[in-house]
Order: C-alpha cells, then structure tokens, then sequence
C-alpha cells in the first residue's frame, strides 16, 4: 500500500491522501482549494498578508464550496522600520520603476510611502479562529508564542514552513505540530525567515538532514510534478507532499492564458530567483522586469518593494504583459496541464498507487 506508512499526517489533517495543494497566493483559488479536497487531498487557501476582512471573505468563500477541511496560509514576516534611508530609497525606487513602465508603454501610478498599509498576522489569526479554521499553515517566519498557545487553544493544527535545518529546530522547539520542508526547487516565495539572506539548499539535501534532525512529522515542498519525484521524497522520510507548480494551469488557477502560454513556453534558463518584484527570493520566469531590475539598486526590503510594485504588476496583467508580471514557478519543467485540479491530482495519486 503506497501511503500506508504516510497515516500521521492523512488522520491530524483529515484526509484521505497526504497530498496538499500549495498555497499560491495570487494564483490559487477557493475553486482549487474545493477542487483539491474533492480529489480528497488537502486544499489550501493562500492569505498571505490579507486584511482580516478580506481574508474571512475568502475563508467563506472557500467553505461555501466545499464541507471538508482545509488550511489557510499566511505570511509570518517582520515589519521594517521606517528610517529616512528608507523612505529616501522608497522614492528612487518608485521614480526608477514609473519611468521603466512608461519606457515600456506601462501607464503606472506607484503608491506613495505614507499610501501603502502593511498588515501583520495578528488580526487575521483572530479571524481564523472565529472562522473556525482548524489548520494553519504558514511561512516567512515563525508564529510568536502566545500567537501559537492560542490557536492550540483552539484545537489549530499548525504547519511551519522551513528552508534550513536551522529554521526547522526553531519550529520544533516553539511547538508547531508539522514541518513543511521546502526545497529551493520550489516555485514562489523562499520561506526562509530571515528574507534577504536565504539558505539555498536543494530539496534531496535538505529534507535528509532536516529528517535527521528533527521529529516531527515532514511534508515536502519544491519540484514534485510526478509519482516519481513524489516517491523520491516519500524514500527519504516525507509523509505529506505539497504541490504547487502542477497546478499552474489547471482550470482553478488565477493566471491569465497568456500567463499559462508563457508557462509552457518556458526553458531551464528561465526560471531563477528574483527579490525584485517583491525584496523577498521568490522562484519565477525571468523577464524584462527582473533583468533589468536585478542587480540594481532599486530593490525595496519585503514588503515594501512588494507593496510598490503591487499596482505595475496589476496593470501589466490587464495588458497581458509577461514582462512585467511576475509568473512565479518552480524548477521542474514539465507539459503544465490544463485540466482541474481534481483530475491533476487524482492522476497523481493513482499513478503513485500503481508504481
Ligand atoms: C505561484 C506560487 C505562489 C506561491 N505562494 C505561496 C504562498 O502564498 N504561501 C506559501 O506558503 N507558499 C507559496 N508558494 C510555495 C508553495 O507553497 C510550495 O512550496 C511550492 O509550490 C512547491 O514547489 P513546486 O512549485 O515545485 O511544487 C507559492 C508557489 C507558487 C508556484
């Protein structure tokens, strides 16, 4: 029985396999998330550093959808201080990065320092507790104590997101209950805590040692798009697969068809990691932007630049610009299917049932 020795993780998280669709946030959906849990995997839906408002709006969306669990992802991340050097570089950023779009046919107005509204985790943990959420998965950082003692409280499963050996002691220590180890193959945003200096260790590597240094039950993240590589990581210890990038183009996904047609297009030079759309590594398809603005000095702290470049990565997208969006995918270039998440998934499990 191929998931025999997986039942940990399927019994706390209330599924039938230990598969769980990635939160993606920007291009995962309460569809997918339903969609995913009708394949009787773990859906997730992606929070990010939403307002508590909008994310109880997604969270009623999501169940309006679909009765079984789910986990809702937020960002754990540090809030920089506001010093002058900041707000001078704040300014240089904008003006460097308007006059990029414009050259670029891109009418964009950035917002001003003093327009963009940074939101900590702390209210939307009190919206999920009132939703009545029973998992929480995150990254970026770890959950304070008293933030963790509460969400316990309330009988929360909570999921950590590590990207270093290190990082996963810390999450073991504060009492998280399950570690998503996130190779750098992975699409999206490093989790990595600390957001400018990012271990860059490959999954095989990294779940080996985190496997050996830690107890806790493992999910691995970064580079699974068959039963091959999910079954590579299931040999080394993992007992929950987290899925992003397979299901990019699926029919829940929120990409654009140029998005997906750019997607599957894409060669092995293309992918890299970029901080420039974001001032956080996140893993994607290069484009003019990220050429042009890696490198240079013209990169904000997270999630300053990500707040900047908010609105150009909007605009683009109604332009159906590749350029100037970011298209975030992991290493593993495979044929991006387009079916539902549903059929994805059940596809994937079947054909690890029958390796
Ligand atoms: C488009 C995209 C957006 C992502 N957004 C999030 C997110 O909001 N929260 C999160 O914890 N991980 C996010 N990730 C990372 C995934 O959770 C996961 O680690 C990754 O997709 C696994 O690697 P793979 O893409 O090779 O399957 C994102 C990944 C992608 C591709």
């Amino acid at each position: 029985m191929f998931w025999s020795d997986t039942d940990t993780i399927s019994k706390r998280l209330g599924v039938k396999y230990p598969v769980i669709q990635a939160p993606m946030f920007g291009v995962s959906t309460p569809q997918m998330a339903s969609a995913a849990s009708k394949a009787y995997c773990l859906g997730s839906l992606a929070l990010a550093d939403l307002s508590a408002d909008k994310s109880v709006e997604l969270i009623r969306e999501t169940k309006k959808l679909t009765n079984k669990p789910f986990a809702v992802n937020i960002f754990v991340h540090d809030i920089p201080e506001i010093t002058d050097s900041l707000q001078e570089k704040y300014i240089r950023t904008k003006l460097f990065i308007e006059q990029l779009a414009k050259e670029n046919s891109i009418e964009v107005n950035l917002p001003k320092l003093e327009e963009i509204k940074v939101n900590g985790y702390h209210e939307q943990i009190d919206a999920i507790i009132e939703e009545n959420c029973k998992i929480v998965s995150f990254t970026f950082g770890n959950l304070d104590a008293q933030t963790i003692l509460k969400l316990k409280e309330n009988g929360v499963v909570l999921i950590g997101t590590c990207t270093s050996v290190e990082e996963a002691l810390l999450l073991e220590k504060s009492g998280i209950d399950m570690i998503c180890v996130q190779g750098i193959e992975a699409g999206g945003h490093r989790g990595t805590f600390d957001a400018e200096n990012i271990p860059q260790i490959g999954g095989l590597s990294l779940f080996s040692q985190v496997y050996d240094h830690v107890k806790l039950p493992l999910i691995y993240a970064g580079g699974i798009y068959n039963a091959k590589t999910l079954k590579a990581s299931k040999d080394l210890g993992a007992q929950g697969f987290q899925v992003g990038s397979i299901l990019l183009a699926s029919q829940e996904s929120a990409l654009q068809p140029y998005e997906k047609e750019r997607l599957k297009n894409v060669n092995e030079k293309d992918i890299v990691l970029t901080r420039s759309f974001s001032g956080r590594y996140a893993r994607g398809i290069k484009n003019k932007y990220i050429e042009t603005l890696d490198h240079s000095d013209y990169i904000l702290p997270y999630p300053y630049q990500n707040k900047l470049t908010n609105e150009l990565r909007r605009v683009s997208k109604t332009l159906n610009n590749a350029d100037f969006v970011s298209i975030w995918a992991g290493q593993s270039i495979h044929d991006y299917s387009e079916l539902s998440t549903e059929d994805i998934l059940r596809k994937l499990i079947q054909e690890c049932e029958t390796l």
